[in-house]
């Protein structure tokens, strides 16, 4: 096993091949660069001490959306859900990481034109790692944002697409800007949407409640893994439309997402939600994703990819 590097990775996958990571270079003239023509995918991969192993979770369920994403620009790939599955699991042995991480495969329009396109254009894929901890706090204060999310025929949220997440950007920066941790993005009719990059659920009267896959949301592999796990501890889930004032009067918001995992949001616009702390539905599902992400719960260890042998 190489020795880890918990600071900067070492390699990625460009142009068919690992290679040193600051030889993976795009040039400035491409259409990603100037047009945001391009989409990303977020997976993570969680160290497990005891076994002394590295798990990709879902990784398979990743390598879909991501294609998926490029299904949406018309992408003719000259690349495999093989070929990207095979690079995640080589980039994370060569980085050796015995801790956790992310994986980030990119598709790009590499093409060098004026005009933003996405016929007769080159699409390529490449992939990079990073050490990752918990990207937000599991315990948050947000506020309700200024801005609107994106719309499905402006720039559809279900893809994880390169340009669209200034409004990600836009959204989470005025949150730091006004104090606060994150952002709840609303859609134009001014239903909850998400966050500004994780899914969103309250719990009413011990229901789990998420906004629908038709409300401008990255339809996230950690929504759908909270659904079931709700689900299996007899938990009803319900998936509709959220008026932002439910988020006032919800007994728990939680965030949840790749990078966001299981989080409560502990405050909303200076409202307290619940006790102000991590409620009893949350605090239950939080730690079962951590268990099943951590092969820790012999049911789903389907969902976890080894990396080493
Ligand atoms: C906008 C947005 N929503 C939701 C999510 C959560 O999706 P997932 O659970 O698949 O990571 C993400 C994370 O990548 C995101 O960027």
């Amino acid at each position: 096993m190489a020795q880890a590097n918990s600071q900067h990775p070492q390699w990625a996958y460009f142009e068919g091949k690992i290679v040193p990571i600051g030889d993976a270079k795009i040039s400035i003239m491409s259409q990603v660069i100037n047009y945001g023509i391009g989409a990303f995918g977020g997976v993570r991969a969680y160290w497990n001490q005891d076994q002394q192993q590295l798990y990709v979770f879902r990784i398979d369920e990743h390598v879909r959306r991501f294609l998926n994403s490029g299904k949406l620009f018309n992408a003719q790939y000259a690349f495999t859900a093989a070929e990207i599955r095979n690079a995640i699991i080589e980039l994370l042995r060569r980085e050796g990481y015995r801790e956790d991480a992310y994986i980030r495969p990119l598709i790009y329009n590499a093409t060098e034109d004026i005009t933003p396109r996405m016929y007769d254009v080159d699409f390529r894929f490449a992939c990079f790692t990073k050490p990752l901890g918990n990207y937000i706090s599991l315990q948050v204060r947000a506020c309700t944002s200024s801005w609107r999310r994106v719309d499905d025929n402006i720039i559809p949220a279900r893809g994880k697409v390169t340009g669209a997440y200034v409004n990600s950007a836009l959204a989470k920066s005025e949150a730091h800007w006004n104090g606060f941790d994150e952002a709840v993005v609303l859609n134009q009719d001014g239903h909850v949407s998400e966050g500004s990059a994780m899914n969103l659920y309250i719990v009413r009267d011990g229901k789990l409640i998420t906004s629908s896959v038709s409300d401008n949301i990255l339809e996230g592999i950690t929504r759908k893994t909270v659904l079931q796990l709700a689900h299996e501890v007899g938990i009803e889930t319900v998936e509709r439309s959220i008026d932002r004032t439910e988020l006032y009067v919800a007994d728990e918001v939680l965030f949840c997402g790749t990078g966001a995992q299981v989080a409560a949001v502990i405050e909303i616009d200076h409202r307290k939600v619940g006790d102000g702390v991590m409620g009893p539905v949350g605090a239950k599902l939080q730690a079962s994703y951590f268990d099943v992400v951590r092969g820790k719960n012999p049911h789903h260890l389907d969902w976890l990819t080894p990396v080493y042998a």
